[in-house]
């Protein structure tokens, strides 16, 4: 009906009155919209009188746990059995754990440390307030994993905690790569496979290391001496 009626002049009121409608249509529709407009609600943390502590946010239900932080293995996020430091590591130790618990460690402990484990780090010798003590001697040999672990997650004496530097899962490696440093350190010809010689053959380097990187050793095909001298 409304094109016919713009097309032919002949009908001029008809089109008035579809006007009108359509006029009145959105008066009645545009102050359905200004209702949803001014409904009551709070700006974000704005004051409220309807809660007794003022405040219009609600703080979550005690208890609540964020999504992906339900700890509930609480071995893996704490090194502890109970109050006591465990001394099983949480998965096994692979190639790969101590791969990166090597690199981990270069970066994050032998500032201080020494890469290995001495306490002969740089930052001690520049004068940080305690040199570290190395992890060659008795009671931190004997110390269980999960003790070297919560070292890390909650620091101690005048060493800073690393819990918001380091993962869990890399403060593990961390742990693993420690027991490696301390293994390397007092070994015993019990210790090495049966048919291996002592001492063992040094690898062949194909960068020696500067105190900045670590030396490039070549890969085992093409390790092996041409001449034993
Ligand atoms: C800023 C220097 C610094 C860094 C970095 C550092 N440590 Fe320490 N660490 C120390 C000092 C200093 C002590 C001795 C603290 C004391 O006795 O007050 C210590 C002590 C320790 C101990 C022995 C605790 C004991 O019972 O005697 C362990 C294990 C240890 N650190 C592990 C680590 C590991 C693993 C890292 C790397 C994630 C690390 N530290 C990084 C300075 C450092």
């Amino acid at each position: 009906m409304g094109t016919g009626a713009f097309a032919r002049p002949v009908e001029r009121s008809s089109t008035a009155v579809s006007f009108a409608a359509l006029l009145a249509l959105v008066a009645i529709t545009t102050a359905c919209r200004i209702d949803m407009h001014t409904q009551p609600r709070q700006n974000p943390l704005s004051r409220s009188d309807f809660y007794a502590d003022q405040r219009s946010a609600r703080p979550p239900v005690e208890g609540t746990i964020a999504r992906g932080q339900l700890h509930e293995d609480s071995y893996f996020y704490t090194g502890k059995i109970g109050n006591n430091p465990g001394d099983v590591m949480p998965f096994p130790v692979t190639k790969e754990v101590l791969d990166r618990g090597r690199e981990r460690f270069n970066i994050f402990c032998a500032p201080c440390h020494s890469r290995l484990g001495d306490g002969n780090g740089f930052v001690p010798s520049r004068g940080f307030a305690r040199k570290p003590p190395s992890y060659h001697i008795e009671r931190l040999r004997k110390a269980p994993l999960g003790y070297i672990f919560s070292v890390m997650t909650e620091g101690f004496g005048i060493m800073p905690d690393y819990s918001s530097q380091i993962p869990p899962q890399d403060r593990w490696d961390i742990v693993a790569y420690v027991r490696a440093l301390q293994l390397s350190q007092n070994a015993t010809k019990a210790d090495v496979p049966a048919g291996q010689k002592i001492p063992s053959e040094p690898p062949n380097f194909r960068e020696a290391g500067s105190g900045a990187s670590l030396p490039v050793v070549m890969p085992e095909s093409n390790s092996k001496p041409e001449e034993q001298k």
